[in-house]
């Protein structure tokens, strides 16, 4: 089997016309030299293009020294951070190392270092879950934001910092915070230079949903003990396998086509489908990455994220059956697992015998063979997106993956897939509200 990730169409081929194909392909190879030669709008935010390869080694090393300094010192690091500044992290600790539905023993051994994420939500009880949970507990505090102004993370670093200060001294507590922020400007950079806090940079030319293999993805998944060189190698690689202006060639500029064939016909919201909760922050991540870059000037494909085979129980019916708006891209990831023979039972009063012998691992995939053919028999174009193993490899494939092809996708519906104008609304209104409003 590849050891790359493979993009298969034969579930959308259905729902194509040669033509479309011939059409976009010229619209898609402008697009591509658009990118590649940066003259497309928001150009001045294509840091990520290279990144994989022109990583710069010096902070490499410093993540990877700070990383083993964090383990040394804490069992628990909090990561402060939100939007592109949390879920590429959250989505690569998920795949790499998911989180067991029961807390396992050996998770709890002695010098394992537990993540968690703050900042994520301005809900009090998770705050002080999370604040509590510490316990007596050594932990470390990575904030990350490269406005260093956003509300979410300020809000939950004061209290961390608060709580370190309190519990370690002044000096202490800038030993146990690691701010990743923008290179020379912003409140964090100007606090973290007067307390002396070790400092990781967002480049002035990396988006936060386009930030994940920076700093800001790359110290907490080291903390993590990922591979982050791994990760990086599976990036570098991808970049050179979609760099080809030619969409024959080039898996990442066929899928930004096909998903914009697909919505000029209707086709306007995109469903990721993981059958593998460890897909589930993975999907999180996309949402972000394509609704900010493309949602805008009224136009853009919804991006949704489901759970098969729990979502089958609840959105099902809709997916099959519903307004025919939508297509399906499924993340269709191996998972060799160790037997797990499902057992016979004696009575049979539930009729799956037959079963008995098999594992959980085959019923799902014929469960995920039964749904496509479904799905698509129904009217739902189904692309799909092979991972070959749950490793740091392939997940900077994916990453890369989704990145490039997010950004000519983004040009082929005509936006600016590097701005988020949209955002600024809400806070306004909130800001406005927080001044005026006795508490
Ligand atoms: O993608 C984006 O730009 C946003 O999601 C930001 O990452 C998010 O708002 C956090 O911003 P900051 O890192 O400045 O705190």
């Amino acid at each position: 089997m590849s050891s790359f990730i493979q993009l298969d169409l034969t579930y959308v081929d259905p729902f194509i016309r040669q033509e479309e194909w011939a059409c976009i392909a010229p619209q898609v190879r402008a697009a591509a030299r658009l990118l590649e030669n940066r003259q497309g709008p928001g150009a001045e935010f294509l840091g990520w293009l290279d990144l994989p390869d022109r990583y710069d080694r010096s902070e490499l090393r410093r993540i990877k020294a700070a990383a083993g300094r964090i383990r040394r010192q804490s069992q628990v690091l909090v990561v402060i951070g939100i939007g592109g500044s949390y879920l590429g992290a959250k989505a690569a600790l998920e795949f790499c190392l998911p989180t067991p539905p029961i807390a396992s023993p050996k998770r709890r051994k002695k010098g394992h270092l537990q993540i968690c994420f703050a900042g994520t939500n301005l809900s009090q009880t998770y705050l002080r879950q999370i604040l509590e949970g510490i316990g007596e507990r050594d932990f470390s505090v990575n904030v990350i934001s490269k406005s260093g102004t956003t509300l979410e993370p300020a809000v939950a670093f004061r209290f961390f910092r608060q709580l370190l200060e309190e519990r370690y001294g002044k000096a202490g507590a800038s030993e146990r915070i690691y701010a990743t922020t923008d290179r020379s400007r912003g409140a964090l950079r100007t606090l973290a230079e007067r307390e002396g806090y070790e400092t990781f940079v967002v480049p002035d030319d990396v988006g936060g949903r386009f930030s994940v293999l920076t700093a800001v993805g790359l110290l907490p998944l080291a903390a993590a003990g990922i591979d982050v060189e791994t990760l990086l190698h599976g990036a570098a690689e991808a970049r050179r396998r979609y760099r080809s202006a030619s969409m024959e060639e080039n898996d990442a500029l066929r899928y930004a086509a096909v998903r914009n064939i697909l919505y000029r016909k209707g086709k306007l919201i995109e469903v990721l489908v993981g059958y593998e909760p460890r897909l589930l922050y993975v999907a999180e991540w996309w949402k972000q990455l394509y609704g900010e870059s493309e949602g805008k000037d009224g136009k853009g494909i919804f991006p949704a994220g489901v759970q098969f085979t729990s979502d089958l129980h609840s959105l099902g019916q809709y997916l099959q059956d519903g307004r025919r708006h939508l297509f399906e891209t499924l993340l269709d990831l191996y998972t060799p697992e160790e037997d797990l023979p499902i057992p016979a039972t004696e009575d049979d009063l539930d009729g799956l015998n037959y079963l008995s012998g098999k594992s959980p691992a085959f019923v799902q995939r014929q469960a995920l063979r039964g749904t496509l053919e479904a799905h698509v028999a129904g009217g739902v174009p189904n692309i799909r997106l092979s991972i070959p193993e749950a490793g740091p490899h392939c997940l900077g494939q994916l990453f890369y993956f989704f990145e490039k092809a997010c950004a000519v996708s983004g040009y082929l519906l005509g936006v600016n897939p590097f701005d988020q104008p949209g955002v600024e609304a809400y806070k306004k209104n909130m800001f406005r509200l927080l001044k005026n409003t006795p508490s």
